[in-house]
């Protein structure tokens, strides 16, 4: 039996830290500001946008969420990003993916003010994370970290293999995990489509983390006996017999897994809550920096 890693109770946790900046910011009379723009009409992204729009304004953020039509064209989106990078009352910026295909993803992203990036999507953002350096980090593999060494789970010295080589979960939390840091100092693997017999390395893991991005891929006899397992996905798998038609799922196969493993993040409720929490803590520092308060950007570590 797994403890099951309450994603929800720690983004409160980390909310309510956050509370007590946005307060101080206040003081100043600095609002933090995020900017949301969702292009389209994709049915995740919508639930996603609302949550980050919900979350900012419940720890007393501003927060605008900008809803543009799918066919709008590359240059009027470049147009309202650049809006948004020289709007003052703006500290962050967040891009909601996937774009409609006839957006360039990329060169979008790089348009945001590295300043800005508080998705950590940016190339600046990116290169900070693999040199160890103080920036933004990407929401989702910071609040995996988060999420592990609040639950006193030491990485030191432990082998963490890292399912998925997205630019936005696997890449960068490698990243993060490889650093000599006292939430981090692990020894990471990074496995994907390309790697030949997969089970073998996630058998051998102390940690396992699933960011595949494919419903229940982790079964349990993938996974040793006591192993950390953090599921980072979470999927849409037709049920019918369910009144939405759909039922949501990670990319571990919890009933198989969660008896072997020592920890298992749910889903919901396990990253999800965390990678809102993060864009938050970005947000809030990117209004710090401007405000010139001396604040520690990762006071989770
Ligand atoms: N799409 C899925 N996850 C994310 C995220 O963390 N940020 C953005 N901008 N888009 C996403």
């Amino acid at each position: 039996m797994a403890q099951i890693l309450d994603g929800k109770k720690v983004a409160q946790e980390v909310r309510s830290l956050l509370k007590g900046r946005v307060a101080r910011l206040a003081d100043k009379g600095v609002v933090p500001g995020l900017s949301v723009t969702l292009v389209g009409e994709d049915a995740a992204s919508k639930v996603y946008v609302a949550s980050k729009d919900a979350a900012a304004k419940e720890v007393g953020m501003m927060a605008s969420t900008h809803r543009l039509p799918a066919d709008i064209s590359e240059a009027e989106l470049r147009a309202h990003l650049i809006a948004q990078n020289n709007d003052p009352s703006v500290h962050g910026i967040l891009l909601q993916l996937p774009l409609p295909k006839h957006l360039p993803e990329d060169s979008l992203l790089n348009l945001i003010a590295a300043d800005k990036d508080v998705d950590g999507f940016h190339p600046v953002s990116l290169g900070n994370v693999m040199l160890g350096r103080p920036g933004f980090k990407p929401c989702t593999p910071w609040g995996v970290q988060v999420l592990l060494h609040r639950a006193g789970i030491s990485l030191k010295g432990k082998h963490v293999v890292i399912v998925g080589r997205s630019n936005i979960v696997g890449k960068p939390l490698a990243n993060l995990l490889v650093q000599k840091a006292a939430d981090a100092d692990a020894t990471v693997t990074v496995c994907h489509s390309g790697t030949r017999d997969l089970a073998r390395f996630t058998r051998e893991a102390d940690v396992v983390v699933a960011a595949i991005g494919r419903a229940e891929f982790i079964t349990g006899d993938m996974v040793r006996e006591g192993a950390v397992v953090v599921d980072v996905g979470i999927n849409r798998v037709e049920d019918a017999s369910l009144p939405k038609g759909y039922r949501l799922c990670g990319d571990v196969h919890f009933a198989s897994v969660e008896p072997k493993a020592s920890f298992i993040t749910p889903v919901p409720g396990g990253v999800g809550p965390m990678t809102i929490a993060m864009l938050l803590a970005n947000t809030v520092w990117s209004a710090e920096l401007k405000a010139g308060i001396d604040s520690k950007h990762d006071p989770f570590q």
